[in-house]
């Protein structure tokens, strides 16, 4: 093979691979170890002593060419193939994007939030307890003995192990006052569950408990606190009506009505504190008094946002909820 064949079998290989990975291998078979010019270069010792210099030269030279070709077409190949993949990755930054859907906080729970918040506002502090109780904080230490009526008027659902599950947030009161010394200011919103299932019960819903016990704490300052709390909640001035009612753990007590749609509307339950829950918890009913008031979150949502029927609330249905 002469040198001529090779220069041009060298050029029209590189010219027609349009491949770096196949120009590797093309440079190879030429420039490489085994390649042609290496092969050749070997055949250089048997050659007359005067065609040497000058066969050697000529070989030089056609590295050389080669090399250059090579690398040319190694620059142009690298370029069309950025050139490639910019096109085939580029971005319509223009497209729309994927708009994700948005949930939206639960009525109930959006009620909730805003009447903890109105109560944190003046001071008061969140609290919580078990949804599982004794029978001790549920009813006993609320001054409902066994054989209190009141007892049967909650529909308790027990559990197998002496245990229930609590039919109001008050037991969170006892609780309360059990771990912390007066003066004390909380809220406790929480799940409560009766045995009760029709078109405006449910077997679970939300209570929304206060406490207030302080020196001197007052049924005209519950009164107060009342009107201030639904004047706020519902944004207009709500005539209200307190009506003597009774609660074993309290005494007074009272319910309290807003007057709606042209008629009465029962909205909490309250009173003062009865002097027997605070001794069992232990407070010095000479030196401390309390209020406390009870009202269900599903109740005052429906009337806040004008639903008529309490079940929309646990449906979960998606068209419901996101009006809020
Ligand atoms: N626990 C009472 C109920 O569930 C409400 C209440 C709370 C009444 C606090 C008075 C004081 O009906």
């Amino acid at each position: 093979m002469d040198i001529t064949s090779i220069r041009k079998k060298a050029i029209d290989t590189v010219a027609s691979t349009s491949d770096l990975k196949d120009l590797e291998i093309v440079y190879k078979s030429f420039l490489g170890k085994n390649g042609e010019l290496n092969n050749l270069l070997k055949t250089l010792g048997s050659l007359p002593a005067d065609q040497r210099k000058e066969a050697g030269q000529s070989l030089n030279l056609l590295k050389k060419e080669i090399e250059a070709i090579y690398s040319q077409k190694q620059t142009d190949l690298v370029y069309i193939e950025s050139e490639r993949k910019l096109k085939s990755e580029k971005i319509d930054v223009t497209l729309p994007g994927v708009v994700k859907k948005k949930g939206t906080i639960h009525p109930v729970t959006q009620t909730i939030n805003s009447i903890s918040d109105f109560f944190i506002s003046l001071g008061f502090e969140v609290a919580s307890g078990p949804e599982v109780e004794t029978d001790y904080y549920n009813f006993e230490a609320l001054n409902v003995h066994a054989d209190h009526p009141a007892k049967d008027m909650h529909d308790t659902f027990y559990l197998g192990n002496g245990g229930l599950l609590r039919t109001h947030t008050s037991p969170v009161q006892i609780r309360t006052m059990e771990k912390q010394e007066p003066p004390l200011r909380i809220i406790c919103p929480g799940r409560v569950y009766r045995k009760d299932s029709d078109l405006t019960h449910t077997p679970m819903f939300h209570q929304i408990e206060g406490l207030v016990l302080e020196q001197g704490a007052s049924f005209a300052q519950l009164k107060g606190l009342l009107n201030d709390f639904l004047t706020d909640f519902f944004g207009q001035e709500m005539e209200l009506r307190f009506r003597p009612s009774y609660f074993p753990f309290t005494e007074p007590s009272a319910e309290v009505d807003i007057r709606w749609k042209k008629g009465w509307l029962e909205i909490l339950g309250c009173g003062i504190v009865h002097p027997n829950v605070l001794e069992m918890a232990g407070i010095d009913t000479k030196k401390y008094s309390g209020f406390a008031f009870g009202l269900g979150a599903e109740r005052m949502a429906m009337l806040k946002y004008d639903i008529p029927d309490l079940r929309a609330f646990f449906e979960n249905d998606h068209r419901f909820l996101k009006q809020f």
